[in-house]
């Protein structure tokens, strides 16, 4: 039984660090993002981080002014963010915790200790039409409390799962089980690549999965728009080859 088509969000991030690394305008996210949407790619997501280490505020503007597809914003739950926010109006904001020394994303919101904090930036953005998701570890409390304070999307922090911790995958699909019990939709993410993607893709669910760093990586070798078509099929793949493998669609990485 084929499962309906999976959402590809492609994570332009780290164009921008290449970009960045010698300063100027190449190579330009934009680009990026042209070719990650004519590829397969049904979004394009940007974190814009409060040290603005790879994508810029401008980077952010002119994806949203150029791209038809939707555009979903990861930002931390600050004001000088909520406003930005406000401003761009992207399809979608998710939120995810930010400390300025970590390399990436580390861990998941902790929703159920800040739901106070949480919850009325939960209502701003979505006032301003975003459809907001909380990006949270694959723990039932954080599922539940994301629920309380209204959240209509969590996405699943995948990193650990893609580490290769023990029960990680299973903690994942009771995330995933309980996120349709309470009406959450659920999106899933950190880590993935084409080997460990398939049993991703089908989490009870699952709606749509945010990539990056594996695909700007191998872009490097394949191209672009190759990986991110490869990519696509993978996902396709697995929810149309119930229950999939890790390793059975494509052979290494
Ligand atoms: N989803 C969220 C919320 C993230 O913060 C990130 C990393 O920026 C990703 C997905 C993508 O992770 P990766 O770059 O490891 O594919």
């Amino acid at each position: 039984m084929a499962l309906e088509r999976l959402r590809l969000g492609v994570n332009i991030d780290h164009v921008a660090t290449i970009r960045n690394a010698r300063g100027g305008e190449h190579p330009d996210p934009l680009d990026a993002a042209r070719i990650a949407i004519r590829a397969g790619a049904d979004g394009i997501t940007m974190h814009l981080r409060e040290d603005r280490r790879h994508i810029r505020d401008d980077d952010v503007r002119r994806v949203r002014a150029a791209i038809a597809a939707p555009l979903n914003l990861e930002m931390a739950a600050t004001d000088e963010m909520i406003a930005f926010a406000k401003d761009i109006q992207p399809h979608a904001a998710c939120l995810v915790p930010e400390r300025r020394e970590e390399v990436t994303t580390e861990g998941g919101l902790d929703v159920a200790g800040h739901a106070q904090a949480l919850r009325p930036v939960v209502e701003a953005l979505a006032a301003a039409g975003c459809r907001v998701s909380l990006f949270i570890d694959p723990d039932l409390e954080q599922v539940r409390a994301a629920a309380a304070i209204g959240a209509p999307v969590v996405e699943l922090h995948t990193g650990a799962y893609a580490h290769g911790k023990p029960g990680e995958l299973a903690r994942l699909r009771a995330a995933a089980a309980l996120t349709g019990e309470l009406g959450l939709e659920c999106h899933a993410g950190h880590g993935l690549t084409y080997a460990n993607t398939p049993p991703i893709a089908t989490l009870p669910g699952v709606k749509e999965l945010n990539i990056g760093h594996f695909l700007i990586g191998q872009a490097i070798f394949d191209g672009l728009a190759v990986v991110v078509s490869r990519m696509r099929s993978v996902m396709n793949v697995a929810r149309t080859e119930l229950p999939a493998g890790p390793s059975a669609v494509v052979p290494g990485r």
